[in-house]
């Protein structure tokens, strides 16, 4: 691997995000530079309003940086058309949040097989990919329940399958299991960690909790502004 890094799924070199707030600017950082590589799976740790959907919103190239450039696998954001970034966008990340939004009147299978038919596969190819993805999720007994008849630790089993439906490059989490108990959590945590593995993807997940972080390759701490890399978590650091 060389240090130019055609491997790296996603970089972000010296990225700022300044909002307005009356007549000065709020910095909720800058010069923060990130890079991971493929199949790597990253904590994004800090306190609420450190700034880590700030920073996840622009990995997913769902807004530019105030400064600074965001890289998909080597693609420079700020160079392509509003087109090109959008189609970047939907073939290369996936992106999963705190709160489901699964199409209620559609099964955990509809509802993965859904952005694989947007992207022009086949019902069958779609269904297919739909039930080796749930079945990696724990969800094999669970194929044809409707959201409402699922657990929120389901639901979120069935969102983190969505999310990968297409093969993205990079999964960007935003607090995925904010919303549930501490034991349901660490279980979606690690059926979570486990399928990004197998599928090979990168993923940045955002967390407050730092045992969940410690199941991940290493974790990146956002506090004050800053970007610290906290190495392999629950070790000390080389
Ligand atoms: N659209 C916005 N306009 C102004 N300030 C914002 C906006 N979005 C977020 N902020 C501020 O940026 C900071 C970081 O927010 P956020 O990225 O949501 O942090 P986290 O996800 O770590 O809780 C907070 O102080 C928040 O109030
Ligand atoms: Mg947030």
């Amino acid at each position: 691997m060389s240090e130019a890094g055609a491997d790296w799924a996603l970089r972000l070199d010296k990225v700022a995000r300044l909002y307005a707030e009356g007549s000065g600017t709020l910095e909720v950082f800058s010069d923060i530079s990130l890079s991971l590589r493929q199949g790597e799976v990253v904590a994004l740790v800090g306190p609420s309003g450190a700034g880590k959907s700030s920073l996840l919103h622009m990995a997913g190239l769902l807004e530019a940086p105030s400064r600074g450039e965001v890289l998909i696998e080597g693609a420079a954001a700020s160079t392509l058309s509003d087109r090109e970034r959008t189609r970047l966008r939907r073939d290369a990340i996936g992106f999963v949040y705190q709160a489901h939004h699964l199409l209620p009147e559609f099964h955990a299978l509809e509802n993965v097989m859904m952005p694989q038919l947007i992207a022009g596969k086949s019902y069958a190819a779609a269904e297919t990919e739909a039930r080796r993805l749930l079945v990696l999720m724990g969800l094999g007994q669970r194929l044809t329940h409707r959201p409402a008849q699922l657990s929120g630790g389901e639901q979120q089993r069935v969102v983190i399958a969505r999310a990968l439906a297409n093969h993205p490059r990079v999964l960007l989490a935003d607090e995925p299991t904010g919303n549930l108990d501490p034991r349901t959590a660490a279980g979606v945590f690690d059926a979570l960690i486990a399928i990004v593995r197998t599928e090979g993807t990168a993923a940045l997940v955002a967390t407050h909790n730092l045992e969940l972080a410690a199941r991940m390759d290493r974790a990146l701490i956002l506090h004050e502004g800053r970007l610290l890399d906290g190495g392999k978590p629950g070790t000390s650091p080389a």
